[in-house]
């Protein structure tokens, strides 16, 4: 058998090696914007595992487009020098090919909260929160920070900071930008209409409600050379009543290939704490499957794919064009080199570990044969 997950696919006149993705992952470990030694590490390790595309987290187009106070920003000149040797450094250690992006965002209404681990919530007042921006002055919960609906001098300055981060991930060094236009940030913030209640042309019907995102894609894709990629990630649906809607994640994703967009990670949620999603192996992926049919757009499917046999399935029965990857990767970064060995696929295990394969392939071929018998 000929594994189509480690089949080679060209798009947006980029060539990629395998259709394994790492997702996109904050690390809340930057500081103020600036890549540190947890990240240098981080993407090294990332960059071992052989995933032919590998995207760095949410990164803020300005400083108050942070989420949080750690979160990694591409808005200073050292922002753009720390992030750019850190990525010089992963494209040291990783297979030749490796295309490595970076995905640029805004937390809009969601911005100046705490880390996760200091429990995710807005920002005290002395934890030095700042103001936050959205379509609409309504907060994402109660006790949130409620912010100041955008006028059109900060929708001009936001798509400004958008062009000005993508040409400093040119710099820094990148193959390819994504648009976070996810998760209940400010792009997703404008599309849904749950946040988004304004009544002039950037609220109200879809074709209003996706102006942000589209004023936003169409800018960055003129900034970049035609040599770099642009992607987006969008959630197709809020899970709530009332909400954004898969059908209207269809019609953005052709208004963005339109102008240039090459693929959509589709993801879900975020949005309201009200969302109701149904969780499971693969639960976003037949949005994935509905965009590439309906939209004729490349997709990368996400969330809980964790097994080789799972993601080659995905790819082979032409429902994505790639999987994305993100708690597996932090668990297990040979993930791509162990679902080679199961697969029968050649990996690239760099010289100086040359001496471990053997041993991958076993482990491979043991859990293969285990899941084949139904005994995993
Ligand atoms: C630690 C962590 C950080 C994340 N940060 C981001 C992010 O920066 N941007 C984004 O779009 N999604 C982010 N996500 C969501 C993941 O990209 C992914 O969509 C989600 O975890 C589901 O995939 P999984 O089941 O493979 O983990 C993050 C997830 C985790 C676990």
């Amino acid at each position: 058998m000929t594994s189509r997950l480690f089949a080679p696919i060209e798009i947006g006149g980029m060539v990629f090696d395998n259709r394994i993705a790492v997702a996109p992952m904050c690390q809340y470990s930057a500081d103020d914007g600036s890549a540190t030694d947890w990240h240098i590490q981080h993407w090294m390790n990332l960059a071992l595992s052989g995933a032919g595309m590998v995207t760095v987290e949410a990164t803020g187009v300005e400083r108050r487009g942070r989420i949080t106070h750690g979160c990694l920003g591409i808005y200073s000149d050292d922002n753009e020098a720390t992030i750019g040797r850190g990525i010089a450094a992963a494209r040291r250690v990783a297979p030749a090919g490796t295309r490595f992006g970076i995905q640029l965002a805004h937390a809009g209404r969601k911005a100046s909260t705490q880390r996760p681990w200091e429990g995710g919530g807005p920002l005290t007042e002395h934890e030095d929160p700042w103001p936050t921006i959205a379509p609409s002055a309504i907060a994402f919960a109660d006790k949130w920070h409620v912010p100041k609906a955008m006028d059109h001098h900060d929708i001009r300055r936001v798509t400004d900071a958008f062009v000005a981060a993508a040409k400093r991930a040119e710099r820094a060094g990148f193959d390819f930008v994504e648009l976070h236009g996810a998760h209940g940030y400010l792009m997703h913030e404008f599309l849904s209409p749950l946040s988004n209640k304004r009544e002039d042309e950037y609220g109200g019907p879809l074709e209003n409600r996706m102006r942000f995102i589209l004023d936003i894609a169409r800018a960055v894709r003129a900034a970049l050379p035609a040599r770099m990629m642009l992607g987006a990630r969008l959630s197709a649906s809020d899970w709530v009543e009332g909400g954004f809607v898969p059908e209207e994640a269809v019609q953005v994703a052709r208004a963005l290939k339109a102008e240039g967009v090459a693929y959509i990670c589709s993801s879900s949620g975020g949005n309201s704490p009200h969302q109701k999603i149904p969780t499971g192996p693969g639960y976003q992926v037949h949005f994935a499957e509905l965009i590439r049919r309906e939209a004729g757009i490349a997709t990368r499917a996400v969330g809980l794919i964790d097994d080789p046999l799972q993601a080659e399935a995905i790819i082979a029965g032409e429902k994505a064009d790639f999987v994305a990857l993100a708690r597996a990767m932090l668990a297990d970064p040979r993930w791509p080199w162990r679902a080679a060995a199961m697969l029968g696929a050649r990996f690239h295990a760099p010289v100086q570990y040359q001496r471990s394969v053997g041993t991958m392939e076993h482990w491979g071929k043991a859990q293969a044969a285990r899941e084949k018998s139904g005994a995993a």
